[in-house]
């Protein structure tokens, strides 16, 4: 029995690019994702040719849809500037944000190489209107990045800055359910998406756009274009700091986020345990390597306080991320205890520096915020050499 994936190739190839070939055969596909009567794929053309191939995409997305099984389909056009710098890739269906482009030119990104040893290649394009661009990361899931995300963007915002989040966990996004946001953006000016406001800050997350049961399969370039599109085709205004949550991991989507955009800084999040900090010293290297600063630690899931009696424990240890970042040479940022109502409160999609924002747990997020603001006007420190373990 044919997979459904050359089931849609062999639909494909009746479609005739507009020079007469089969699409199949002019080689501007990307990988196509089959799963669970799921379709994504993309077709990647010279910018100026867009218009031409509107009608093509068209008839694609309509083609898979005809076979039986595909519930849906997505085909997304994409239009490749040959030669140009800055966002190489001119997306033209708002919509189509899973859309591939080409994977992420290496030259095009940060600087590999020594800073300071002969001139540096230029660094990716800003986003207009958006100042400094700073990804919460881990190299492990689950140590609640996206919680200190939502928590962090807000403490900033108290502190006065304009501020806007995007989730960059094309995964698993997490915004719209900490967020409690179901509906979903508009466009704007026919091309551009609107972001959604909350608590007073543009927010943007792919779970925005696909319904919550659709398999997040993504590959390597569609990775790279969903989040490229995410952040220049949404249109974020004036903002002071973007905070980005990002997907656990050192993969495709950090290096995007590292080449693509100009990343101010990184705040890693770690629990105080041993495994955890592993992975977030592998986090640290990954950014260390593409020069990104690193901006310091957060040691979240710290201390347990009970609520009933007061006692502290340290379920997964205290005080190991504030160690790790003095031997890495990295600032501490602070701890954020394990607390039930952290996660209660993340789960009815009301973080708690917004729904409790005199309590302790807020406090412990503008601490942390006040530095993350102090590190982001002192330009990056020169990293020491580390080793990581494998
Ligand atoms: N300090 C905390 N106290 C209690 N629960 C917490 C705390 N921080 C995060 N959590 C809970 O832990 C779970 C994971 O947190 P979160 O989703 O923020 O992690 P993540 O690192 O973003 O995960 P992923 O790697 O899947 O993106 C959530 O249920 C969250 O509410
Ligand atoms: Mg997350």
């Amino acid at each position: 029995m044919a997979s459904l994936k050359d089931e849609v190739l062999a639909k494909l190839a009746a479609i005739a690019a507009p020079d007469g070939q089969p699409l199949p055969s002019t080689g501007k596909l990307s990988e196509i994702v089959a799963s669970d009567g799921k379709v994504f794929f993309s077709i990647t053309v010279d910018a100026a040719q867009v218009r031409t191939w509107e009608h093509v995409r068209a008839s694609a997305e309509r083609a898979v849809r005809s076979i039986p099984g595909v519930q849906s389909a997505m085909v997304a056009l994409t239009g490749e500037r040959t030669g140009g710098g800055g966002a190489a890739s001119a997306p033209v269906r708002p919509t189509a944000v899973p859309g591939a482009g080409r994977p992420a030119p290496a030259a095009a990104g940060r600087p590999h190489g020594h800073p300071g040893h002969g001139p540096q290649p230029a660094g990716p394009a800003g986003i207009p209107g958006v100042g400094a661009i700073i990804a919460v990361a881990s190299g492990k899931g689950g140590v609640g990045k996206s919680t200190v995300a939502i928590n962090l963007a807000l403490a900033l915002r108290d502190l006065g800055l304009k501020v806007g989040v995007l989730d960059a966990d094309i995964y698993g996004p997490s915004l719209p359910k900490l967020l409690a946001i179901k509906e979903r953006p508009q466009t704007s000016g026919g091309t551009r998406l609107k972001p959604i406001v909350r608590h007073g800050m543009p927010v943007m997350s792919i779970g925005f756009l696909v319904e919550e049961e659709t398999p997040m399969i993504w590959r390597g370039p569609m990775v790279m274009s969903a989040l490229t599109q995410m952040l220049r085709e949404v249109d974020w205004g004036n903002l002071d700091v973007m905070v980005v949550d990002m997907p656990p991991g050192t993969g495709d989507a950090q290096l995007t986020m590292a080449q693509q955009v100009p990343l101010k800084g990184a705040v890693i999040v770690s629990t105080p345990q041993d495994l955890a900090l592993i992975d977030a010293r592998r986090g640290i290297a990954m950014f260390r390597r593409v020069n990104v600063p690193v901006l310091g630690i957060v040691e979240n899931m710290s201390t347990f306080i009970c609520p009933h009696c007061g006692t502290r424990s340290d379920i997964f240890g205290h005080g190991g991320a504030h160690h790790e970042a003095e031997r890495l040479a990295v600032p501490f940022l602070g701890e954020v205890p394990l607390a039930l109502e952290i996660r209660e409160k993340s789960d009815a999609g009301l973080p708690v520096v917004a729904s409790e924002p005199d309590g302790p747990h807020a406090q412990a997020f503008r601490a942390i915020a006040a530095r993350v603001r102090e590190g982001l006007q002192v330009e990056s420190r020169p990293a020491p050499k580390i080793v990581i373990e494998a």
